[in-house]
Order: C-alpha cells, then structure tokens, then sequence
C-alpha cells in the first residue's frame, strides 16, 4: 500500500526543514533559521508534534544575568577587591582605608575577605594572609563567576561553589526561571521531509497567473478543513441597535415622527432655549462638554423672546429670573446634555400640530463612569403636543415600556426647569433593584412661549442603555457600550438576521 503523503503546512515544512540541519536544537533557534514569528512557530511545533515529526524536550531552566549591583561591581571591582587593592604592603589601619572607602562597603568587604581567608583583622588593623597576598595580582573565584556571567558564559563545576556564594550576596545577580524547549527531528520526520513534496500546488490563485497563464496544468492545492485555525467571527448586529431598532417600531407604529439633531450643539439650544437658568448647575464644566469656539443663535425674535422669558417671564404671567440675560454664555459650544435640544430645535422651525415625535440619539455628559453610568450614551426622547395632560403621559410611558416587556414602572415627583410637574421612571431590575430609567414632564408655559406653542406638550427622555440592561439581564451598564463592553455576549445574542 503506498503511504499517505504528510501533509504539512508551510510554517511546518520551514520549521521542519530548519530543524533539520541539527537533528536537535534549542526551539528559538529553529524558529529563527525557519523565519518564523513565535506565533507561527508556535504553531509549527504544536502541529508537528501532533504528527509525530518532532519531538518536544522542555525543561525548567534558570536564566541568570547581572542585576544593578552585580553591572556596579564589574566595573568597579567588588568591594572586597577594592580594599585589597588600597592594602599598601601587607598591613593596613582600618582608619586609613576608611578615608578611601565608604563604611558599608568596608564593612561588605572585611566580611568576605576573612571568609575566603584573605585578611584578619585585629586591633584595628587589616593584615592579609599568604593566601591574601596571593590574590592581590590574581581574580577571586567569585570574581571569575562575575566576569563569566557578564559574558553569557556557564559557570563550570569548580566555581560552583563561589557562584553560590555570590548569589547569596543580595542584588548582584538575578535569577529568572524558563522553560528552555528542545526540539528534535523523528525518524518520520525526516521520512516526511525526503518526501518530494507533491507537484507544485497552487495554493492562491493571483492575477498575474490569471494574466500568464501560469495555472494552467497546474494542481491547485485542497482546503483541509480539519485544520485548526483562530476563530473568525462575522459581524453582528449589537444588542443595543437591536433594542434601538425595536424602540423605533413601537414609536413609529403609534403614529411618531422620528426626530434628528447634531451632537454638537450650543448652548442655547441646550439650555437657553427651554428656560434652564444660565447659572444652572448642569451648565457646570463638570456635567457639561464645553468646546472651544462660538456657535451662532438663531433669528433675533425668537432669541429676544427667549432673552424676555428670562429675564422677566414675558407674555407667560411668570417673573422669570429677574437676571440679564447673557448671550456670550448662550454662544457657548458643548456636547449636548440631552437631546430636548433636538425638541427644541424642532420647536424652532415650526411644526405641524397636533405632533408627535421621538429621536433616539447620542448625548454626552461628563460622569464618572460606574455600573449605571456612562460618560456618553443614548436617549429616547419623545414629545406629544395637542391635547394632552399629565395622565397621557403616564399613559405613553407605560404603554411603551409594557411593549418592550417591561410591566411594572415606578414613578416619582423630580424638578427640571423645563416642565412641570415632572417624574422619574424607575424598572425593577433582577440584580439591581429599582433603577432609574430616565424623566419626563409636561412642558411650562415659559418653555413653550417663545415659540407660540399654547398648546400642552408632554415630553420624555430615557436612557437606551439602560433598558438594554433590562431587557438583556445585563448588571454592568460598561459590558453593554463602551471600550469594555462584552464581545462574548454581543456574539452569542445577535446572530441571524435583522428583524
Ligand atoms: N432632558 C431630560 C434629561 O435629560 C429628560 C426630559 C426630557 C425630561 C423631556 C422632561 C422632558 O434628563
């Protein structure tokens, strides 16, 4: 029976025939002279391995180099060397030596010239021994462990001994543990490489054989589908989009037009335009993305009436603020806060009423990011104006949230400058208890006057995220948007196709 032919991988077969010049070398080695990154000899050697074509030594081995002291010391020479060398004749006082040594390391190198038996001190004096005088002109063992570590080399059996003593010294040489991988070529192996490799196959179809003609009567080469190979993964729909898409169905079914604003925006249109006083907190650096730069306002009647609402509540009945209006600060450029300001906007050019409309944008606030808090995120902004109250708007919140799956909301008294009253919306979540979902309210009079708008207008803004939170079981708003958000989940929850 004729024997199957090894089939084997480019990296395998460079590897393979790199290792053959040795018949057994060091794994760093072979990758080199193969040209291979560690991933694709890594790769290599694993598959090798599996065939049988190599075989695999690997083993627990100390890197040794010279730490800080031990490079100091090499070119200083070690301290215990340096006191030899200042010994004039055989006999020195320790007082003198102290003048051309500093005291610790003296003291380093009385300690190891009595231990090696090079000195004796006594009454004062440092006196060397035979041996002393001896290796005044000659290297210490440990001193030939040092010299022989500073150029890679081994330390051979003699000097065993010193280059344990010397390692006990403290910061003179370091010690790291590898694994050092041997690797040796089979007796398959080497079969499988004095094969001759089948006919020349073509493994990628170019242009220019294409052009030349070069396919032609040539073998193309097999997929082997039971080759290991990285995952791939196709692109999927984000569980946040999914959501986003699913709010816009339920909007637009219940008869809303979909609303669009810019990111940027001023903040006249952020604040100004909805009464948000101009000392407001949330106009604050810290709540607010300012940019550099003006923004322009819009036409002068409608910023006067706004400028009037202001300053004294104009055709409302209201004070207003009783403040001058400034409007350099409604000049300011920010990152909007929310997107009321597309409302507004909307408000700004005039729409057909009764309306009804949403928007499920981009918004921007500087938070620290926690489990429920992101520093940019997305609103569901909604308004409905004609004839409406307060109970419609329980009623649009409740009957939204009911089509996303949520049954149960709770709603609570809050203040925002724009509306009145005003609620907050909380979900039950499974891990997190009660969360806030976002806020709402039925537009006051000096929101809607300068823009003619009689009419009441309730309105909503809650945040996307969160409700993906809900809907997902998620209790980490960071795994669902963001730079940390979580790829596994976002794979297993949005294959097939778009709904
Ligand atoms: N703009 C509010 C916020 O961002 C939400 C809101 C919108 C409240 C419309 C009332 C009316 O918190």
């Amino acid at each position: 029976m004729r024997r199957m032919k090894t089939r084997m991988h480019e990296y395998e077969r460079k590897f393979l025939e790199a290792l053959s010049k040795y018949g057994k070398e060091k794994f760093e080695k072979v990758s080199e002279d193969a040209g291979l990154n560690p991933g694709a000899a890594n790769y290599a050697l694993a598959m090798l391995e599996e065939k049988g074509l190599i075989k695999i030594d690997s083993r627990q081995k100390e890197e040794v180099s010279l730490a800080e002291e031990g490079k100091e010391y090499l070119e200083k020479g070690l301290p215990e060397r340096r006191v030899l060398d200042s010994i004039q004749g055989k006999e020195e006082n320790i007082k003198n030596l102290m003048k051309k040594i500093p005291g610790n390391e003296f003291r380093i190198a009385s300690i190891w010239l009595v231990r090696q038996g090079l000195a004796k001190i006594r009454s004062g004096k440092i006196t060397l021994t035979e041996k002393g005088e001896e290796y005044k002109s000659k290297p210490t063992g440990q001193e030939k462990v040092l010299k022989l570590l500073s150029e890679g080399k081994r330390i051979p059996e003699e000097l065993q001994r010193d280059y344990e003593l010397l390692k006990g010294r403290g910061k003179i040489i370091e010690v790291k543990k590898a694994v050092e991988r041997t690797v040796e070529i089979t007796k398959e192996g080497k079969a499988a490489l004095a094969e001759k490799p089948a006919e020349e196959e073509i493994a990628q179809l170019t242009g220019s054989m294409i052009v030349t003609g070069s396919w032609k009567g040539k073998q193309f080469k097999k997929y082997d589908i039971n080759a290991p190979s990285p995952p791939e993964y196709g692109g999927r729909i984000h569980p946040t989009v999914r959501v986003m898409r699913q709010v816009r169905s339920i909007f637009t079914e219940m008869g809303f037009h979909e609303m669009k604003g810019p990111w940027v925006e001023s903040a006249f249109w952020c604040f100004d335009s909805m009464f948000v006083p101009q000392d407001h907190p949330a106009r604050e650096v810290q709540d607010t993305f300012y940019l550099d730069g003006k923004a322009k306002l819009p036409e002068p009647e409608l910023v006067d009436r706004v400028k009037k609402v202001h300053e004294n509540g104009y055709d409302t009945g209201s004070k207003g603020y009783g403040y001058e209006w400034d409007p350099e600060l409604a000049m300011k450029r920010v990152l909007r806060t929310h997107t009321t300001a597309t409302t507004f906007r909307y408000f700004g050019k005039g729409i057909e009423k009764p309306a009804k409309y949403f928007s499920i944008d981009r918004v921007f606030r500087n938070e620290t990011v926690d489990k429920t808090h992101l520093a940019e995120f997305h609103q569901i902004e909604g308004f409905v104006l004609g004839d409406v109250d307060f109970r419609d708007l329980v009623g649009y919140l409740k009957t939204f949230y009911k089509k996303m799956g949520i049954e149960k909301i709770r709603l609570k008294p809050y203040y925002n400058p724009y509306t009145e009253p005003s609620t907050e919306i909380f979900a039950k979540h499974p891990k997190l208890g009660w969360i806030e979902l976002g806020n709402s309210g039925q537009f006051r009079p000096e929101s809607l006057a300068p823009y003619g708008i009689t009419e009441n207008v309730v309105a909503w803004g809650l945040g996307l995220e969160r409700l993906v939170m809900l809907t997902y079981n998620k209790h980490n708003i960071r795994d669902v948007l963001g730079p940390t958000c979580d790829l596994q989940w976002i794979r297993a929850y949005s294959i097939g196709r778009e709904e």
